[in-house]
C-alpha cells in the first residue's frame, strides 16, 4: 500500500508517523472539512476553487489515515443545510463527489478501503445515488480503513429519523416505551455499526460542531486548528493524533475508572 500510494515519498511519510503510539490510536476520526471558501478568497479565487483543493486534501488524508491504521474516518462533505448555498456551488460540490467516486474508487478498493455513506442519500440525484451504491457494494468486503462520507447529512435530521424508526415500532406494538434505551437509539442512527468518534478535527478556526454527529460526539476529543482545509496536510493529522494521545479520557468517570 505504501509504495502504491506514496511511491518515492514513502520514506518521508513514514518519518512523519514515527512519534505516533500505534497502540493508542483513535479508532474513529471525524473531520469537518471547513475553510475551503476562505482559502480561495485569500487567493482572490472563486470559492469553487477552494472546494476543488479541499477534495485533493481529502484524498491525501484518506491515504494517510489508512497508512496510520485508523479504523474509521468520517468526513463531512455536504450538510443538510448546504443546499442554501448558491446553485453553482452546490452543483460543483455534487460534481466533485461524483468525480471522486469515478476516479478514486478502484484505488481505494485496491488499498482495502471500505467506502460508506451517511445522510439522506435518497434525496441526491439518481445518477449520484447509483454511483454511491456501486462504490459501497464494490468495497463492502474490504477490511482496512472505513471511509465514511457524510453527504446531505445533518445530526438533527439523523436523530429525527431515529425517533421515527423507533416510534413506528412502538405504534406497531413491536416495542414498548420501556424497550427504548440508549443502545436502541444508537442502533437507529446511520452510524449503527461504527464506534463513536474518538477524535474530531475542525480546521479553519471555527469552534462549533455545525450539526455534525450530535449524538456520537458526546465523549469525543476535539482538536481545532486555524489552518484551512485545503492546506491541511498529513502532518496536521499526525499532530492531532499526538495531541489526542496526551489526553486523559474519563467518560464521566474519574481517573482510575477511565475506559479506552
Ligand atoms: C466547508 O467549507 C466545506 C464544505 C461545505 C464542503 C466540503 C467538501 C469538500 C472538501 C470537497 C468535496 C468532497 C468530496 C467527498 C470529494 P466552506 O465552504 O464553508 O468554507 P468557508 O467557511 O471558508 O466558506
Amino acid at each position: 500500500m505504501w509504495k502504491k500510494w506514496f511511491g518515492k515519498n514513502s520514506t518521508t511519510q513514514q518519518n512523519i508517523y514515527c512519534n505516533i503510539d500505534f497502540t493508542r490510536l483513535p479508532r474513529h476520526v471525524a473531520i469537518i472539512m471547513d475553510g475551503n471558501g476562505r482559502w480561495a478568497q485569500k487567493r482572490g479565487l472563486p470559492r469553487t476553487f477552494g472546494h476543488r483543493a479541499g477534495a485533493e486534501t481529502l484524498r491525501d488524508i484518506v491515504k494517510a489515515a489508512s497508512e496510520i491504521g485508523i479504523k474509521v474516518l468520517t468526513a463531512y462533505a455536504f450538510s443538510t443545510e448546504n443546499w442554501r448555498r448558491p446553485a453553482d456551488e452546490v452543483d460543483l460540490l455534487m460534481r466533485l463527489l461524483s468525480d471522486y467516486l469515478d476516479n478514486e474508487i478502484d484505488e481505494l478498493d485496491q488499498n482495502n478501503v471500505q467506502v460508506k455513506f451517511i445522510g439522506k442519500i435518497d434525496e441526491l440525484a439518481k445518477t449520484l445515488q447509483n454511483k454511491i451504491e456501486k462504490a459501497q457494494a464494490q468495497t463492502a468486503q474490504n477490511t482496512g480503513l472505513i471511509l465514511n462520507l457524510a453527504v446531505n447529512y445533518g445530526g438533527r435530521a439523523e436523530l429525527t429519523r431515529a425517533v421515527k424508526i423507533i416510534s413506528e415500532k412502538v405504534l406497531n406494538k413491536e416495542l414498548t416505551l420501556e424497550d427504548i434505551t440508549e443502545e436502541m437509539i444508537e442502533r437507529s442512527l446511520y452510524t449503527a455499526d461504527l464506534p463513536a468518534p474518538d477524535l474530531l478535527i475542525r480546521p479553519s478556526g471555527d469552534f462549533r460542531i455545525s450539526n455534525f454527529l450530535l449524538w456520537q460526539l458526546a465523549y469525543t476529543e476535539f482538536w481545532f486548528t486555524d489552518i484551512n482545509w485545503p492546506d491541511f496536510k498529513p502532518e496536521h493529522l499526525v499532530q492531532a493524533i499526538l495531541d489526542f494521545q496526551q489526553r486523559e479520557r474519563r467518560f464521566g468517570g474519574i481517573k482510575n475508572t477511565k475506559k479506552r
